[in-house]
Parts: structure tokens; C-alpha cells; sequence
């Protein structure tokens, strides 16, 4: 029902330079596995299989790495190395990948709106592979992909942080449907603490009918001057519905240093030892 899976990946990764000087950030190993290819895990694992990235300059690493790689197949062929390929080569099997690039960075909402030539007219999932999430069992984006079977409409996975953090998030507020589920009545890009709806965070995983890009092309730059899917968002919940859903599992911030160190210590001792 839901194949297709957008990645923009177009960001400049300024708050780990130098390491992202001549790397993308999204290839930054937590073990030995790069950022982003937990997020096309976990997209693969919801039943989504089309893949589509928003990229930009000094990004090609990403495409070569999910590509086959003849030489280095060569080399290891027969060896006990080959085993370390196993991941990457069924996501190459059973997925394609697509690319388009975005010319000029303007906000999470106009890198979604750039990936509408590899979206067409479908629903489709966001990940914002900056955070990493392990699921107890489904992966968050399978767990979304359970709840658009019923609603049928734009969800945010959404987390409660501490609400001094308030204005490093998309925050929403809403009316609670059950345990875990909101329909969002309100939504704010990046408020500071005590003009935040709420304490509910929206974290990089969205699932989004394909109304939002007509949305999107109506939204003026905001915060920052740049154009927000958290506003579109908002104006979708208003004439619509948008569904804000307590994800199930833990989530971790990749883009700053400390979330990096949690979440390479968390696949340490959680995946790594337990191989
Ligand atoms: C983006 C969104 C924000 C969301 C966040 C999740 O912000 O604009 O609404 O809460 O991702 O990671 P960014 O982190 O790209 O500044």
C-alpha cells in the first residue's frame, strides 16, 4: 500500500565538522553500519521498498553505497567477509533507490517538496535518518505504516522530551484519541520553551498523503525563514486530519554528538555483543 520512503539528505552536517567536510554526515558509522542505512532498514522492514533521496552536493557516497560494488565483491568473494555484506545486498535486492537533488537548502519542507518527482501521487514515508530509532519489535515507520491502514492520513511520530528542549523540535498539541494517539489541533516549529503547546516533539519519521505538496508550495517561509513541513502539516491537520502517534521504542538524536555517542553504545551492547 505504502512503498514509497523519502530521505532528505541534502544538509550539511555543520555540527560534526570536520568530520562532514568531505563526508556526508548520513555515512557516519554507529558501529559499522553508516546512519542511513539503519533508516533504509527500517523503511525496508515496514514493506517500503521504494527509495527515494533528496540529495545535494558532496553527497555521492550515499548513491555508491547502496550500489553494488563489483570490485570489492571480487575481492571478498568466498571469504568470511562476505557475511558483512549480507545487509547491504538484500536492501540492493529487494529495493530501488532513487535520487533528485535540491538545489537550494530551504527547510525540511522544501526538501520534501523536491522529492515529488520520486513520489508522484501517493502517500509516502519521511525519514530524517539523524534519528535513529530501535523499535521493542516493529521498527516505528512499521508501526505508522499499521496505524495509515486505519486513519488514512498524515501521522508524525512524536516523542515527550524535557521541555527546556522544546525549540529543537516541531511540537504539537492535541486531542487524545486513545493511549498513544492525538489528532493534532496545533503544531509549532521550534518554540521556545513558554510559547510550546506541549511537551510532544516531532521526531524524523512521517508518513504524508500527497496533498501535502500543493500544502507545501502554499506555505511561506517560517521559522528560520525556511519553509516548514511543520506548518503544512499544520494546515492539513485544519482542514483535515493529522495524527500524532507515541512511537513504541527509543530514538536517538545522531545529529549531535551526545546522541551519537548513546546510540553507538546502545548498538554496542544491544546488537554488537549479542551477535
Ligand atoms: C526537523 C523538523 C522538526 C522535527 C525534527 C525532528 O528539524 O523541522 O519539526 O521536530 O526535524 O528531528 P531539524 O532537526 O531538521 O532542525
Amino acid at each position: 500500500m505504502i512503498k514509497k520512503c523519502l530521505f532528505p539528505v541534502a544538509g550539511y552536517g555543520t555540527r560534526f565538522l570536520p568530520a562532514t567536510k568531505a563526508m556526508p554526515k548520513e555515512i557516519l558509522p554507529i558501529l559499522d553500519k553508516p546512519l542511513v542505512q539503519y533508516g533504509v532498514e527500517e523503511a525496508f522492514a515496514a514493506g517500503l521498498t521504494d527509495i527515494g533521496f533528496v540529495t545535494g552536493r558532496g553527497k555521492r557516497a550515499i548513491e555508491d553505497h547502496f550500489d553494488t560494488s563489483y570490485e570489492l565483491e571480487h575481492q571478498i568473494a568466498g571469504t568470511g567477509k562476505e557475511k558483512m555484506l549480507e545487509g547491504i545486498r538484500e536492501l540492493i535486492e529487494h529495493c530501488t533507490f532513487s535520487y533528485t537533488r535540491q538545489v537550494k537548502m530551504s527547510g525540511l519542507g522544501d526538501a520534501i517538496l523536491a522529492g515529488r518527482t520520486v513520489i508522484g501521487d501517493e502517500p509516502f514515508a519521511v525519514v530524517l535518518a539523524d534519528d535513529l530509532c530501535m523499535g521493542p519489535d516493529d521498527g516505528v515507520l512499521a508501526q505508522m505504516v499499521k496505524l495509515f491502514k486505519q486513519f488514512r492520513c498524515s501521522i508524525v511520530a512524536i516523542e515527550e522530551v524535557p521541555q527546556d528542549e522544546t525549540n529543537k523540535y516541531g511540537v504539537i498539541s492535541g486531542e487524545e484519541l486513545s493511549e498513544n494517539l492525538f489528532r493534532v489541533t496545533d503544531m509549532v516549529e521550534k518554540p521556545d520553551p513558554e510559547d510550546a503547546p506541549s511537551n510532544l516533539a516531532i521526531i524524523g519519521r512521517y508518513i504524508l498523503t500527497p496533498d501535502i505538496f500543493d500544502i507545501i508550495e502554499q506555505t511561506p517561509p517560517g521559522k528560520n525563514g525556511e519553509v516548514q513541513i511543520t506548518d503544512a502539516l499544520l494546515q492539513q491537520a485544519k482542514d483535515g486530519c493529522v495524527i500524532a502517534y507515541k512511537f513504541k521504542g527509543r530514538r536517538f538524536d545522531c545529529g549531535s554528538v551526545q546522541g551519537f555517542v548513546e546510540a553507538t553504545n546502545y548498538c554496542y551492547e544491544n546488537i554488537y555483543l549479542k551477535k
